[in-house]
């Protein structure tokens, strides 16, 4: 089978699609024969060599895929051969086959394409876990959306509409608004020529807001703290602010940490704020609760309520360009790889 491999930390041109033997599904594992792979941002830092949790190079990364059923280990009795499904295998999805976990994969929606099922995963999984399971919104609440024309912003948008009356803010680049608009964003802002924080109390009348969602990481999660009402929650679910350009950058990293915030718990009581860390990756031992969030998600999509955004499918072949895409902030939505 053909792998998309990183062989060392470095730009684009690391990347090398590889021929290795079929894998063999162990006990309780099935093999999926992948049509379509989605890659993260995570995963484009992992090649950049800012992902701590990533494998060791040279490897192969690809936290979901979508494709069919194609050997069936022992042990398996709910998964047969010919199904089409949705895995999530953590790493190793940007491959031809891979074997994941019968607990890792649930079939898709009959009427649902490959590409779709590749993009939902990761995205919708994050968004729905921060929006429902921690920040728990409710009607009517004001949501701050960082990185709002990306998958995970995109689908946070989506996934707040299904509650009555919330109203959302977005920072993207202008040329993304529309896109924005689309997806029901009540205010798209453009945090390159605006202060976001500024335009936030504007158009709260300094009131602020109930959710932020934040994967800007350092000073943004001060600002965005600084914008809680009271009972807000801020929520920090990554650090992209360290990687600008296409390497590692020593002396921005070290300048990114010294800019993360400390809160206190007294700090927090006092304003009645709430800070909360949520990384997907780290939830792969609670695997019930992350199917759990995916068979709801797949309901909504069943329902018509959720829709991923495709930016752009490449070929394995393609998929140093497709990495650009992503580290060039040109996509809006999922980004895809195809075997
Ligand atoms: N903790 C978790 O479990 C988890 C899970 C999934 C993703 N994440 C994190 O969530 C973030 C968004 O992921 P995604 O897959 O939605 O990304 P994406 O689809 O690649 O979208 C990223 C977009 O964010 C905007 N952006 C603003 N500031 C940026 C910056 N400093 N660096 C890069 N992009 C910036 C860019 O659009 P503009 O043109 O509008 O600036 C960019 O196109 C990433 O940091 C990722 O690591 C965390």
């Amino acid at each position: 089978m053909r792998a998309v491999w990183i062989t060392k930390a470095g730009g684009p041109e690391v990347l090398e699609v590889r021929e290795t033997p079929d894998p063999e599904p162990a006990f309780g594992e099935v093999r999926i024969r992948v049509r379509a792979a989605g890659l993260n941002f995570a995963e484009v830092m992992a090649r950049m060599g800012l992902y701590p949790d990533a494998p060791r190079t040279p490897c192969v990364v690809g936290y979901e895929v979508a494709g069919v059923v194609d050997a069936v280990g022992e042990g398996v009795t709910d998964l047969a051969t010919g199904t089409r499904v949705i895995a999530l295998p953590r790493f190793g999805g940007h491959a031809e086959a891979i074997c994941v976990p019968a607990e890792q994969v649930v079939p898709m929606p009959q009427e649902m394409s490959f590409e779709d099922g590749a993009a939902l995963p990761v995205n919708y999984i994050t968004a729905y876990h921060m929006l429902f399971r921690i920040a728990a919104i409710r009607p009517g609440e004001r949501v701050l959306v960082h990185m709002a024309a990306g998958g995970v912003g995109l689908a946070a948008l989506q996934l707040c509409k299904t509650v009555d009356r919330v109203v959302t803010f977005g920072t993207a680049s202008a040329s993304k608004h529309d896109v924005l608009r689309t997806e029901g964003c009540t205010h798209p802002i453009d945090y390159r020529t605006k202060d976001y924080a500024v335009e936030v109390s504007r158009l709260t009348k300094g009131t602020g807001v109930d959710v932020v969602l934040d994967a800007l990481g350092g000073r943004d999660w001060r600002k965005g703290y600084g914008l809680l009402r009271p009972t807000g929650r801020l929520i920090a679910f990554g650090f992209a602010n360290m990687s600008v350009g296409e390497r590692r950058n020593l002396l921005r990293i070290i300048t990114q940490a010294i800019s993360v915030p400390r809160f206190t718990p007294l700090g927090m009581m006092e304003k009645n704020r709430a800070v909360a860390g949520v990384n997907v990756g780290h939830l792969w031992g609670e695997i019930d609760m992350l199917r759990e969030n995916l068979l709801t998600l797949l309901q909504l999509y069943r329902e018509g309520k959720i829709r991923p955004t495709i930016d752009r499918a490449f070929p394995f072949a393609e998929a140093a360009d497709a990495h650009l895409r992503i580290q060039e902030r040109r996509n809006i939505g999922k980004v895809i790889l195809i075997p």
